[in-house]
């Protein structure tokens, strides 16, 4: 096994693991480590079952079960497919998975450790240009980039976090749905529960207020450190193969999937999502 450095924040790739077989302790152990240190890793090549998919991302943690219910696989409730695609008038799963910059379940208590996406079908395989990427960016990077004072100030802050923050899922929901998600209230900096480094934790898409602060100093500061958090030289960029598998710390980076192809062109991923604990 190999860890090859694909950015310089974040981001590597495991080369020579096939993650249809059960993994030994030492190689799981050396995936885990890389994993916590870099906080994006990405598997080329694979070809998975859903079962073996539940299997590899188990060893990460608990898995949930997302709120969305209409698109998870019948017989294996803890896949959640993403697609623009159609199945009998019906979407096949969430079309939009997250277009703005954000964090997985930011607006709950307990946020998911990690992600772990594979890739079923990509849209306009075999062309020059990929379509559907996902970008990534460190949000250790970006609080080791503020000044001393900064970091000391905003260590005092909360923020409040909400699913309903994003129009377009706020008229999905249904009343029962909605209810099972209540806003929340992180720390604006967390400390990742592995490493002890500190990450700031304010998203795009799902914070929406900064505690104490006036409306607009609470909005102008949310989005300074939006812009942050978000900057280039912070950032991967994945160009995504069918067979890939990739896998985000939810704390220690954000990201964003790229909304560049049609209809037509169809997208199917198939996610696990891994418990985490309280953010601290
Ligand atoms: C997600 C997500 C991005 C993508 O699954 O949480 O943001 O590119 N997906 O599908
Ligand atoms: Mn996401």
């Amino acid at each position: 096994m190999l860890f090859k450095q694909l950015a310089v924040p974040l981001a590597s790739e495991v080369v020579d693991v096939d993650l249809s077989r059960s993994l030994d302790d030492d190689s799981f152990k050396a995936i885990d480590e890389a994993f916590n240190d870099r906080g994006v890793l990405v598997f080329r090549g694979q070809q998975i079952t859903p079962e073996q998919h539940i299997r590899f991302s188990r060893r990460f943690g608990e898995l949930e079960i997302h709120v969305l219910k209409q698109y998870l696989l019948a017989d294996a409730p803890e896949i959640l497919v993403i697609s623009n695609m159609m199945k009998d008038g019906k979407p096949v799963g969430i079309a939009d998975a997250g277009q703005q910059w954000h964090t997985d379940l930011s607006y709950v208590e307990k946020p998911s450790r990690c992600s772990i996406l594979y890739a079923k079908e990509i849209p306009a395989p075999g062309r020059d240009q990929t379509y559907g990427d996902t970008c990534f960016v460190s949000t250790e990077a970006a609080y080791d980039s503020l000044d001393p004072d900064m970091k000391a100030y905003l260590g005092t802050l909360q923020a409040k976090h909400s699913y309903l923050k994003r129009p377009h899922i706020r008229k999905k929901l249904s009343e029962e749905q909605k209810q099972a998600v209540p806003d929340v209230i992180h720390p604006v900096i967390r400390t990742h529960p592995v490493t002890g480094r500190k990450c700031v934790y304010v998203n795009e898409s799902f914070t929406t207020e900064i505690i104490g602060l006036k409306p607009d100093e609470s909005d102008a500061l949310i989005r300074q450190l939006c812009a942050l958090c978000e900057s280039e030289r912070f950032m991967y960029r994945h160009k995504w193969r069918v067979g890939d598998i990739l896998m985000w710390d939810n704390c220690s980076t954000q990201h964003l999937a790229v909304a560049d192809y049609g209809p037509d062109q169809h997208r199917l991923m198939n996610r696990t999502t891994v418990a985490g604990p309280a953010v601290f």
